[in-house]
């Protein structure tokens, strides 16, 4: 039976302003997204029952229809009805590296690589649009997920414009282990306390969004100026996770004061970053941190920024 595996990188938010709200409930964003090595490994394959099964080695991920993985493949099933009853159910196996709730997109990487697969593993030739067309049904980061590395996302975080590839830097990612963060929590407690400064007018809501392409972060990136994209970086959520969880915050402070090019929360957290310029430099803010925070349920790991989205790892062929 064919069968793939596939890399999926987490991703980390250089830069995310939120500027208004969308008819349909989301908030209207503006955000700078940027792909990294850390990554899960999800391995398809068809079997001859018309089912969607889902395997992972960690205890917390769910596997029923609550896993957005679960998600894809029934969508993939419902959008090729024919290729579905042709190949037959999906079984889904989540090698899960990326923490849970992190704000690192985990689970949506996870849903991109379900599509990209099962559009190999079903011979269906999607092209990348349509295949980000589909994710963007399943949760507003899935789109980036596919296509990864450096890139604008504007909308509800689904309309992507690439920006030039920064894979020579690196990261110090801290989590703690027992922390998780709803991303619908932090959008909610965000409206309730910020609605007043939205911009309600489309317009200027559409020139808002633009003016990032010509702002100083992207040109710091175009210019792969590590100073200063390390000054620039930017979270709005920051501003309601962090008075909620002190213990991010305590994180965010050790790693600025191990001497980073810049630190910052993911998304809607937990998880912090620190900039670095080298491998090297990463692991001495690593060693420093652990120093400072020696809390066993702090997780701390060095990835590398890289410019894929998900890709083929291996692929077995039926004989
Ligand atoms: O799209 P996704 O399912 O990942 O979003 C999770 C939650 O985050 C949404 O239910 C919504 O509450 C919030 N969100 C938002 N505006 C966005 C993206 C997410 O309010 N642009």
């Amino acid at each position: 039976m064919l069968s793939y595996s596939l890399i999926a990188p987490a991703k980390i938010n250089l830069y995310l302003e939120i500027l208004g709200d969308r008819p349909d409930g989301y908030h209207e964003l503006a955000m700078i997204m940027q792909s990294i090595d850390l990554a899960d490994r999800i391995d398809l394959r068809s079997h001859s029952t018309d089912t969607i099964r889902v395997h992972c080695d960690h205890p917390q991920v769910p596997l029923d229809k609550s896993n957005l993985a679960y998600r894809a493949a029934e969508l993939m099933g419902k959008e090729f009805p024919t290729a579905f009853a042709q190949y037959g159910g999906v079984e889904i196996t989540i090698h899960k590296h990326i923490p849970i709730a992190a704000g690192l997109a985990g689970g949506s990487t996870d849903a991109a690589a379900v599509l990209v697969g099962i559009d190999l593993l079903w011979n269906l030739g999607l092209t990348q649009s349509e295949l980000q067309e589909l994710g963007a049904k399943l949760g507003s980061d899935v789109p980036f997920c596919i296509a990864g590395g450096t890139a604008i996302a504007t909308g509800r975080g689904d309309q992507l414009s690439p920006l030039p590839d920064l894979d020579n830097l690196y990261v110090v990612l801290g989590k703690y282990r027992s922390l998780a963060v709803s991303t619908a929590w932090a959008y909610q407690t965000y409206r309730q306390q910020y609605a007043h400064s939205y911009i309600a007018d489309a317009q200027r809501l559409e020139s808002r969004a633009s003016r990032v392409h010509s702002g100083p972060l992207v040109n710091a990136i175009s210019h792969k100026d590590a100073v200063k994209i390390g000054s620039l970086l930017h979270n709005d959520l920051e501003r309601v996770v962090l008075p909620s969880y002190p213990q991010v915050l305590q994180l965010r402070e050790a790693f600025h004061s191990a001497g980073v090019l810049g630190t910052m929360m993911s998304g809607s957290g937990p998880t912090v970053f620190a900039l670095a310029e080298s491998n090297s430099q990463a692991e001495k803010v690593k060693h420093q941190v652990r120093g400072m925070i020696p809390d066993p349920d702090l997780d701390l790991w060095v990835a590398r920024l890289c410019n894929t989205g998900t890709q083929v790892a291996s692929s077995v062929k039926p004989h």
